[in-house]
């Protein structure tokens, strides 16, 4: 077999190819199973056996040399023919912009999560993760709320049969955190929380909080101040006024209930804020001695704040929504109205 004349008639045969149905029948004619190239493997019986090595290796390279030009130009050949295919189809007018199909959308609780996170995390705190079930210990006794404690009864638990619970709030990883970071450290720990409510336009039995603490020398309400105006300044993109009330938690002294200017009527007084100007925003304190200890920190060193605010509530509040159920609903519709 002539190897060098076939190699010529290949080439005149490819350099003659003009079209995809061009491409088929060289296909079939060289490469196909009873193509010649393939006839070439079948002839290798009939070359002496000291020649077979040879003649082989070039009958494979001259097949393999075929398909890459052969691929190659198929390639080349359908991009031009669907150029030419768009440029003379005037059905078809490749400038229209396109029908902006919908490609889904967050969940609002995520929206507003991603802002607390970044907002925060700009201003040097770490965003950790913390899981669902939590330890009798983490829950309530690390927090200064001993058994029997009325405090335990403020939040309705769900307890698993190991003697865990559905974490009641994020203050549950306080003690993970100080043992984690301790004693000098910022962070938030967002996370879902389960109490055992009655369901109603206000309460659900899951749903999200945002914890964070800052523990350090020289940590003071005053710091815990600014870092949320700033928080909700960059979530209402305005300017948000705080108030502190006094109140009450074991794991916090002192205690403190710190209201948010209502962004609805901007503190005239609307059917959110009850007329009053102001709208319940979170808890908030200066971290116990106790609490501190419990995480290896020394309390006559270091002190902090801790804060924990109802994420799913300022989702409410940011979207002016006001039934706390359609969060969960799965119903993508509403959930997609929401902006
Ligand atoms: N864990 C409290 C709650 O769920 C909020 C809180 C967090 C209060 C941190 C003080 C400090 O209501």
């Amino acid at each position: 077999m002539d190897t060098k004349k076939l190699r010529a008639e290949i080439e005149a045969a490819i350099t003659a190819i003009k079209t995809i149905e061009d491409c088929n029948a060289f296909h079939q004619k060289y490469l196909g199973k009873s193509g010649v190239v393939s006839g070439l493997m079948g002839s290798l019986r009939d070359i002496a056996p000291e020649m077979r090595g040879a003649a082989g290796a070039e009958f494979n390279a001259i097949k393999r040399d075929t398909e890459s030009r052969l691929f190659k130009l198929q390639e080349e050949i359908r991009v031009r023919e669907i150029n030419e295919k768009l440029m003379n189809d005037a059905r078809v007018d490749i400038t229209l912009p396109d029908l902006g199909r919908d490609v889904g959308n967050l969940h609002p609780i995520t929206r507003v999560l991603r802002e607390v996170e970044a907002v925060f995390g700009s201003m040097g705190f770490y965003v950790e993760d913390g899981p669902e079930i939590a330890t009798e210990f983490e829950n309530f006794e690390s927090l200064n709320i001993p058994k029997n404690h009325p405090a335990r009864d403020m939040q309705d638990t769900f307890w698993l049969s190991n003697g865990s619970v559905l974490k009641t709030h994020t203050s549950a990883s306080q003690n993970r955190m100080l043992k984690k970071y301790g004693p000098e450290f910022s962070a938030i720990f967002p996370g879902r929380c389960y109490r055992n409510e009655n369901l109603d336009a206000s309460h659900e039995m899951a749903f999200f909080q945002v914890e964070g603490m800052m523990v350090g020398r020289d940590i003071s309400i005053a710091n815990l101040i600014y870092f949320m105006r700033q928080m909700l300044a960059a979530v209402f993109k305005k300017d948000v006024k705080v108030r502190l009330r006094p109140g009450f938690f074991p794991f916090t002294e002192p205690s403190f209930e710190l209201d948010a200017s209502c962004v609805f009527c901007d503190a005239k007084g609307c059917s959110v804020c009850k007329k009053s100007g102001w709208v319940e925003f979170c808890g908030c304190g200066m971290i116990h001695p106790r609490v501190l200890e419990m995480g290896g920190v020394n309390p006559t060193e270091y002190q902090g704040f801790a804060f924990g605010f109802g994420l799913t509530r300022l989702a409410m509040l940011k979207y002016g929504v006001d039934d706390v159920r359609v969060f969960n609903s799965g119903n993508l519709e509403a959930l997609a109205a929401i902006k």
